[in-house]
């Protein structure tokens, strides 16, 4: 069985109630060969659910790793999933730098997530001095070690290479670094889990209509994270039909 194909959007802290139309745009490039997940700000995910547009799922952007308590602010997985959201994503290079995210509080986020039958999308990625220090291989390693929990499977997780530098810069990794990630991260997840080599692998950074065909040709890259050109549904639409034809 070939990993799925995903195609994520990350709206971040953008979009508001008008921009749910965005979806309604987006139903006519629903393509059966590829999965579309549109994580809004969590505010967004019950209204964005309740549209029920078929072939688009919804997930969150975190969630906390208790089922419930006293944590002001925050949200449970299982709230998530009564919101109408199948993923989350955990562990966004964002979260990990605004709040001091570590790979085994992730790790723990993800362990609930399961709990509430959520699909974690995981993300591990570089910072440039990492790249630049020659430590790449070696980070996404530890990343992935200690983020990914052991009830992780192909079913209820997906992993998102997101090298740091790249995220909203405009600027991609080569064909061949991203090649060599991934190659690194299935070889991780298949020593370690039963089904490793079933389980989808995202990039993200700076994909857009004009570097996806290009992208998603690459071995071990089963879809996409997308942050800003996900927002509207003409910059996401043929990022779709690339992964659908890819
Ligand atoms: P970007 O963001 O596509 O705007 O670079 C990707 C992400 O952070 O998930």
């Amino acid at each position: 069985m070939a990993p799925r194909k995903i195609a994520a959007g990350n709206w971040k802290m953008n979009g508001d109630l008008a921009a749910l139309a965005q979806l309604d745009a987006l139903a006519g490039s629903v393509d059966g060969n590829c999965q579309i997940v549109i994580c809004p700000p969590a505010l967004l995910i019950h209204p964005m659910s309740s549209k029920s547009v078929p072939g688009i799922q919804v997930g969150g952007q975190d969630c906390h790793a208790k089922a419930s308590g006293a944590h002001t602010g925050d949200l449970a997985a299982a709230q998530l999933r009564d919101a109408g959201a199948t993923h989350v994503i955990l562990g966004h290079s964002e979260r990990r730098a605004d709040h001091g995210e570590t790979d085994a509080e992730v790790s723990a986020k993800a362990v609930a997530a399961h709990q509430a039958s959520l699909i974690t999308i995981i993300c591990v990625g570089e910072t440039e001095g990492q790249r630049d220090g020659g430590d790449t291989l070696q980070v996404i390693s530890q990343q992935l070690a200690g983020s990914v929990p052991d009830c992780a499977t192909a079913e209820n997780t997906v992993i998102a290479y997101e090298p740091v530098w790249a995220i909203g810069t405009g600027r991609t990794p080569t064909d061949d670094q991203i090649a060599e990630v991934h190659a690194r991260i299935r070889a991780d997840l298949s020593e370690r889990f039963a089904d490793g080599a079933h389980m989808a692998l995202l990039y993200g950074g700076s994909v857009k209509a004009g570097n996806a065909v290009q992208i998603f040709a690459i071995a071990d890259v089963n879809g996409a994270l997308v942050g800003g050109a996900s927002l509207k549904a003409e910059d996401f639409a043929p990022i779709v039909a690339a992964l659908a034809a890819a």
